[in-house]
């Protein structure tokens, strides 16, 4: 069983992870950044530890991680910025990283997004610097030596979803429910041969675990 630290457990992926993770016997270890937000994670079983992630040194990140062996990234600043979005989307996995080798931890799941997402109709400075900021992001982890997973949801979608996906490292751009995502999140903790790989991840046919099983795993 693992001890899973999530940076952005109160999000809409990180807020179904943490109660999927904790249902299947890991422990959790929740960031949160308002004091409120304490109580949820706690009844859902999860140990709160209070931290911005701007603010936060990657020695600081590795106190509030100190007790896990994997950690979770799927923060965002969501639209609030460039400034946030360089320093959450882009400098948090870096510090991320940082943490993680204060701490001896390997394994590090970076959610992070398709690079030719909203091609179509997204046109505003901000969200190519949002798309840079993702790829800065992936461009570090993949380099960073760790056992790592970067992983690329489509257009997320405020649902549970079905427990099957489409994924692997090059598939067509299009939907996903957050909870599609966090059972796949799941599904690649609790399957650490899956490692070193971009996986792409739309809601789909196959069931998650085998999906997940048909990965290449080394
Ligand atoms: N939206 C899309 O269609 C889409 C597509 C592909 C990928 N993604 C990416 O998928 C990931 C997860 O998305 P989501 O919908 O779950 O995100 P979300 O609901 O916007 O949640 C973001 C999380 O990050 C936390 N956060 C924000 N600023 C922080 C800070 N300074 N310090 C610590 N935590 C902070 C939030 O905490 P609070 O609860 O305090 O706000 C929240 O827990 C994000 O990285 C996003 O960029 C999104």
């Amino acid at each position: 069983m693992a001890t899973v630290f999530i940076i952005g457990a109160t999000g809409g992926v990180g807020r179904r992870l943490g109660p999927l993770l904790v249902q299947s016997g890991h422990k959790v270890i929740g960031l949160h950044r308002k004091l409120e937000q304490a109580t949820n994670l706690s009844e859902a079983g999860i140990s709160p530890v209070q931290g911005d992630i701007i603010k936060m040194s990657p020695k600081q990140i590795a106190e509030a991680a100190r007790d896990a062996d994997v950690i979770v990234f799927s923060a965002g600043a969501a639209g609030s910025g460039i400034d946030r979005t360089t320093a959450i989307d882009g400098d948090g996995p870096i510090k991320a990283i940082e943490a993680a080798k204060l701490l001896g931890i390997v394994r590090l799941y970076l959610v992070s997004a398709f690079p030719e997402a909203y091609r179509q109709k997204e046109t505003a400075d901000s969200f190519e610097h949002y798309m840079s900021e993702k790829k800065r992001a992936d461009a570090a982890v993949a380099a960073s030596g760790l056992d790592w997973i970067i992983l690329r949801p489509g257009v997320l979608l405020n649902a549970e979803g079905e427990g099957t996906a489409t994924m692997g490292p090059a598939i067509m751009d299009g939907s996903v429910a957050r909870g599609t995502v966090a059972r796949t999140l799941l599904a690649l903790i609790e399957q650490p041969s899956v490692r070193r790989e971009i996986i792409e991840l739309t809601d789909g046919p196959t069931p998650i675990k085998e999906a997940v099983a048909s990965l290449r795993q080394s």
